[in-house]
């Protein structure tokens, strides 16, 4: 994840440069369509939609390489990022066909460096989602399996349709989940049902999602758009900067004592109140 100011100020584009996150050219309406990719920006709204239908969303190497370049583009005024697939299902995961050699330069492994930055190059796709200048939120309906499964877990809050299933298929195909989600997964459900639902790649139905945590809100699916927009509206009526510090609080919260938390929530709030009264 990127770092940013500390003073509770949302991150400007010049913040984003001096942490390596520097906006780059935004890829153009053809890089998007290679990427099965469509992006909406609306003033302070970006959505990010997953755009190959016909392949239930499947992901490609370029999917990831577009998801990244959008990521590093992002207009400094976008606040919340919705992430959603058109279609039947949210995605269905890598898309099958790069196994079988349709794939644009799968890497074997037996380059370890180059497999190494190859792989990092590709999660890029994902660590921006836990930028503090914006929330994201997956509106997941239908299959959200491997790869999908890990973009919706990428985000910082999950809305799910009651007809959606999710799956984290790669150890069922010999591979383990390399997009950023084994995090995610084992801070939701706990080390026990991660390990019970990655060595079973069993499908977690929307009911279940909510239970255990994968699922901040569940709607039937023809509420799901309406609820996303319900949730980004309440997003926004949220003071920017007190949102941007928040998020920064929240997700280094695990891995902080209580001291060091206790400590981080005084540097905060001391920005927020700089920030407040002008001093
Ligand atoms: N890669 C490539 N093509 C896919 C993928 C995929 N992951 N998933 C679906 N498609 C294609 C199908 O081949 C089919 O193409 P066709 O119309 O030319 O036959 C089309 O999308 C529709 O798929 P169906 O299987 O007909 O749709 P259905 O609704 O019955 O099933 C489902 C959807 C459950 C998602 C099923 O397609 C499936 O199991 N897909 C594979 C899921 C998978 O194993 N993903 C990899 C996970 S591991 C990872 O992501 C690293």
């Amino acid at each position: 994840m990127a770092e940013s100011n500390t003073d509770g100020r949302p991150e400007t584009a010049t913040d984003r440069a001096a942490h390596g996150a520097a906006p780059g050219a935004a890829p153009d309406g053809a890089a998007l369509r290679e990427a099965g990719l469509r992006l909406d920006v609306d003033g302070a709204v970006a959505t990010v939609t997953l755009n190959r239908p016909e392949r239930r969303n499947a992901m490609t190497f370029a999917t990831w390489r577009g998801l990244a370049a959008i990521g590093r583009s992002l207009p400094a005024d976008v606040r919340v990022v919705v992430l959603r697939g058109e279609g039947p299902s949210f995605s269905a995961g890598i898309d099958l066909g790069m196994f079988s050699g349709e794939g644009d330069g799968f890497t074997d492994g037996s380059d370890a460096e180059g497999s190494d930055r190859f792989i990092a190059e590709l999660q890029e796709g994902y660590t921006w989602l836990r930028r503090p200048e914006i929330v994201t939120v997956a509106a997941v309906h239908g299959h959200a399996i491997g790869a999908g499964f890990q973009l919706a877990l990428a985000c910082d809050i999950r809305v799910a349709a009651d007809d959606a299933e999710f799956c984290m298929k790669e150890p069922a195909l010999g591979l383990v989940p390399d997009l950023t989600g084994t995090k995610p997964l084992v801070e939701i459900a706990g080390i026990g049902r991660a390990l019970e639902l990655c060595l079973t790649a069993r499908t977690v139905l929307a009911d279940e999602a909510a239970r255990i945590g994968l699922a901040e809100i569940v709607v039937p699916r023809d509420g799901l758009d309406g609820a996303v927009r319900d949730l980004v509206t309440a997003l926004l009526a949220v003071n920017p900067g007190a949102a941007v510090a928040t998020k920064r609080l929240l997700w280094q919260a695990p891995g902080n004592t209580l001291e060091e938390q206790s400590a981080a929530e005084r540097r905060e709030q001391i920005g927020r109140l700089r920030e407040m009264f002008g001093r």
